[in-house]
Formats: C-alpha cells, sequence, structure tokens
C-alpha cells in the first residue's frame, strides 16, 4: 500500500527528547519493507513558542505561519536522522519535490508547505498528489470526538463521519497561526472531493500505527460521500 502517515508535533516533541522519533523510526522503518511511505509531521509546541515570539515582534499572521512552517521542517529532519538510511535524507518543501525524492524507493519525511493551514491539510494533500491509498492522521486524542475530550468527560468518540459531516462539524474553528484546530477545513475539502480513505486514531501510541495498517477498527474513519 502507499500511505501518507500525518504525526502531530505534539506526539513526536512533547519534551525535548528522541524517545518518540525512535520509536516511529523503527516502525516505520518495519512498514516501509510492504509499504510505500510518505511522513508529513507537525511542529508541536515548539512551533507555538517560535510562533508566539514574532507575534509579539509584530509579525502577521502569514510570516508566524513561515515560523511554524520552519519548525515543522526541523521536527522533519529530526525523524530523518533517527530513520537513517531507510529514509530520503532531504525534506522536500513542496509536494512535486516528495514525488520526485520518491522515486529512491525510500521513506519520505515533509513538514509544513505554505502558509495558512496546518500539517493535516498537507498531509490530505500530498495524499491526493501521490495517490495514496490510505490517509492515517495521528494526533493526541483516540479520534474525533462530538466534542472536545479535554474539556468535556462524557465525549463521544465518534467511529465513523462522513467528510461532509465532518466540515459541518468543524465550520467556524480557529484559523490563526498555531491554532489550526483539531482538522483543518483544507483537509477535509481534499479528504472529501478525492475520496481519500482516512484514519485518526492516537499517535501517543506508536503502535496504533500497526494496528491500523493491519486493519483493526481504532480510531475515527472518514468515509467520502
Ligand atoms: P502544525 O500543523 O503542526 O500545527 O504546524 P499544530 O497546531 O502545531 O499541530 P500539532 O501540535 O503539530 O499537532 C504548526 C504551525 O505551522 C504553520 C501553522 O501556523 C501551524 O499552526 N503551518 C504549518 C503553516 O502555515 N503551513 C503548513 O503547511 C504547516
Amino acid at each position: 500500500m502507499k500511505i501518507v502517515v500525518a504525526i502531530g508535533g505534539s506526539i513526536l516533541i512533547q519534551k525535548y527528547d528522541a524517545k518518540m522519533f525512535k520509536a516511529y523510526a523503527d516502525i516505520l522503518k518495519s512498514l516501509s519493507e510492504d509499504n510505500e511511505i510518505f511522513v508529513v509531521v507537525g511542529g508541536g509546541k515548539p512551533a507555538r513558542d517560535y510562533i508566539s515570539v514574532v507575534r509579539d515582534l509584530g509579525c502577521g499572521e502569514a510570516q508566524s505561519d513561515a515560523i511554524g512552517i520552519e519548525v515543522t521542517r526541523i521536527n522533519a529532519q529530526l525523524l530523518l536522522s533517527a530513520l537513517g538510511d531507510s529514509a530520503y535524507q532531504k525534506v522536500p518543501v513542496n509536494f512535486k519535490e516528495a514525488l520526485e525524492y520518491s522515486a529512491f524507493g525510500k521513506i519520505i519525511v515533509m513538514g509544513g508547505t505554505e502558509p495558512a493551514h496546518s500539517t493535516d491539510a498537507v498531509s490530505a494533500i500530498l495524499a491526493e498528489y501521490v495517490k495514496a491509498d490510505l490517509l492515517i492522521n495521528l494526533t493526541s486524542v483516540d479520534g474525533m470526538y462530538d466534542k472536545d475530550p479535554n474539556k468535556f468527560e462524557d465525549a463521544q468518540l465518534i467511529k465513523e463521519i462522513t467528510a461532509s459531516d465532518m466540515m459541518e462539524f468543524i465550520k467556524g474553528k480557529d484559523v490563526k497561526a498555531g491554532t489550526y484546530e483539531f482538522f483543518d477545513m483544507t483537509a477535509i475539502q481534499m479528504i472529501k472531493r478525492s475520496s481519500l480513505d482516512t484514519v485518526i486514531a492516537n499517535g501517543n501510541n506508536p503502535e496504533n500505527l500497526v494496528k491500523i495498517m493491519n486493519g483493526e477498527d481504532i480510531g475515527t474513519k472518514i468515509i467520502s460521500n
């Protein structure tokens, strides 16, 4: 299978240590024996920290996004370091480069591309671009809930949702640098228009990636309609 895996920055770099980079590198290496893998990594707290500095300097949203993008690329570079020879050792800065580099038959790791969206959108556009069979979004919660699980104890996990219903759900959510909410609109638009099979699951346990690849029913499935 050809898969695009988005790993939230808040998963990879919770503390400034190598633990999650190593854990994901081991799993990705083993999955890459039978699958073609593209990874998109997020910025996490380091991105938000840098964005708050650039805002304090009086820069606008697009410049703040640009700083966020640089940080996602640093995280991508860290994952490349963990993957070593199994990955193509250059971070693509756009989708064309990602496709070009994939000709070498190794794992591709990238971060952000352009201002005004999150790495969720990058992963969805990349999945379209390379015609992926599956898009896997690994985030800090078990999937999509009917309300914020960090705020409401009775939040219910949604096992399956159509792209259209998800679009309704996320309408009007925040779109400022560093604060793109749970899943951004661009991502869901790509999923809808290209009927991308998508799973959102908890990335705090890297083994969940293996479970999804084995067809286990975890997280939230987005079905196109
Ligand atoms: P992320 O997509 O990682 O956002 O990019 P996030 O909200 O921090 O998500 P987690 O914590 O990794 O899961 C960090 C910031 O970089 C900018 C945005 O400002 C985003 O909030 N960015 C990223 C872009 O402007 N364009 C991109 O393609 C990617």
